[in-house]
């Protein structure tokens, strides 16, 4: 999936949203669901100068807050972000942008 073209900064992130990460929780080893272990701390399987992030179970594939995927791990490359939108400050709309998005929202509401 290619990385929209709003997503390409440090965050992998709407700019206007920064602090909130939408990505595929699909690990791109071989497809197990990677969880969330956003405890900065030394934690089982993980290293001692852990940031936050997400761990892959099946075969320890590690990911940073952004979905980025450690180097020297199974996962061949980061997590998918997906074409995404905000249609207020706490709504999202997953799998659509925002001129695409918007004739979606009006064609949902009539
Ligand atoms: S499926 Fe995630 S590391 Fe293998």
């Amino acid at each position: 999936m290619p990385l929209p073209e709003y997503c390409k900064n440090e965050y992998r992130s709407r700019a206007d949203h920064k602090n909130i990460l939408v990505a595929v929780a699909v690990c791109t080893h071989l497809g197990c669901t990677p969880t969330p272990r956003f405890q900065e701390s030394p934690q089982p399987n993980l290293p001692d100068n852990w940031r936050g992030g997400f761990l892959c179970p099946c075969h320890g594939s590690t990911y940073d807050l952004a979905g980025r995927v450690f180097k020297n791990k199974p996962a061949p490359q980061n997590l998918d972000i997906p074409p995404f939108m905000f249609t207020s400050a706490t709504q999202l709309v997953i799998g659509r942008t925002k001129r695409e998005g918007l004739k979606w929202l009006a064609q949902t509401r009539k």
